[in-house]
């Protein structure tokens, strides 16, 4: 059913454990959190989308247009790169997109590592598709037409964790996500008197520009050497065949696919201290293998742990952004945490026909 206005929100993400293996063919445990992207979307006549950045972090009031039908790729990338290219792939795929006046408004701190840009690319195609009556279309489709977006518009060679996190979020559930088969399993987070946490780093990390795109190519290059098409299928011994820093790379996401498994059970067994050093050991692999950790990052995750973490890591693309942290039951929030917990996925908030 075509419709003339719809509200949609898309969350942003945490993601308990399993860093860098999305793009490996391996397991995540993300979460959707209750901060999101919300766009008021309107049909309008003409040949034009109109997209309004209401409250952006990264374009507060600006504003701009393009032909629905053949959108351009923008001059200056940042938040029109996504909203154009959401537009665009939605019709290479087929999906119908209407002229439309379309709002945002943010709550997810921008260069976070809580996926803003997810967030803001499944809120404007579920808006988009909303209009068009085409809102139930397959959310795995969705997920890979919100990735190539991020790859092909934005030059971020990202995976599918925060979009897939984004569009099947579930209240008090993680997400096991096997990138393999995109089978999303959904495990309780009992948290009790726990908490989770984020704490910003205070360093901006803008994945396109960061080694994120270096870390995708040495994956790469570590499968070619062994011979196979993607990590997932890494050998026991591959460390030892590959030369530094490659063995290493492929070391952590081996562990961090175990880790995910473990955390599984930690958490069907609700052992949060479990999850704990999981998290724990998850950070230094990050650090230690993969190298995506940073000075200001480091001095975030001891100042949680000092103040009495029992687990913290960095989330998301690493490279700065923010650290996660599992309180426990007595411990005091920092000033600066935002308490996160597994919400619901992406969805129409009002819609009138
Ligand atoms: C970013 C990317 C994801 C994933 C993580 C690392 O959030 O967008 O696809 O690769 O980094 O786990």
């Amino acid at each position: 059913m075509m419709r003339d206005r719809a509200v949609a929100f898309a969350p942003g993400r945490v993601n308990l454990i399993g860093e860098h293996t999305d793009y490996n063919d391996g397991l995540g445990l993300p979460f959707a959190i209750a901060d999101g992207l919300t766009v008021t979307a309107e049909a309008i006549a003409g040949d034009e989308i109109v997209a309004l950045a209401r409250d952006l972090n990264d374009g507060a009031g600006e504003e701009d247009r393009f032909d629905a039908a053949a959108p351009e790729r923008p001059r200056d990338g940042g938040w029109r790169a996504f909203v154009r290219g959401i537009a665009a792939e939605l019709q290479v795929a087929g999906l119908p997109v209407r002229p439309a006046r379309l709002e945002l408004h943010g709550t997810v701190p921008q260069g976070s590592g809580l996926s803003s840009s997810a967030a803001l690319s499944v809120a404007v195609a579920l808006g988009l598709l909303a209009l068009s009556g085409a809102e139930a279309a397959d959310r795995r489709q969705l997920a890979r037409i919100c990735s190539r977006v991020e790859n092909d518009w934005v030059g971020a060679q990202t995976g599918l964790l925060d979009q897939l996190a984004s569009l099947f979020g579930e209240r008090d559930r993680v997400l096991r996500i096997d990138f393999r088969s995109l089978a999303v399993e959904p495990a309780p987070l009992r948290l009790g008197d726990w908490q989770l946490v984020t704490v910003d780093s205070h360093e901006s990390h803008d994945l396109s520009a960061s080694g994120y795109n270096a870390r995708r190519e040495e994956s790469e290059e570590a499968a070619r050497l062994l011979g196979i098409d993607s990590l997932r299928d890494a050998p026991a011994d591959a460390f030892g065949r590959l030369p530094d820093p490659l063995g290493r790379r492929v070391r952590h996401v081996q562990d961090e696919n175990a880790r995910v498994e473990a955390t599984v059970r930690a958490l069907h067994d609700d052992d949060l201290a479990a999850v704990a050093r999981l998290l724990d050991a998850s950070h230094a692999s990050l650090r230690d293998d993969y190298a995506a950790s940073t000075d200001a990052v480091e001095a975030t995750v001891a100042r949680l742990k000092a103040a009495g973490a029992a687990g913290a890591r960095m989330v998301g693309g690493g490279f700065g952004g923010h650290v996660l942290a599992l309180l426990p039951p007595g411990a005091t929030v920092p000033e600066d945490g935002l308490v996160v917990r597994p919400d619901a996925g992406a969805r129409l908030v009002v819609s009138a026909p």
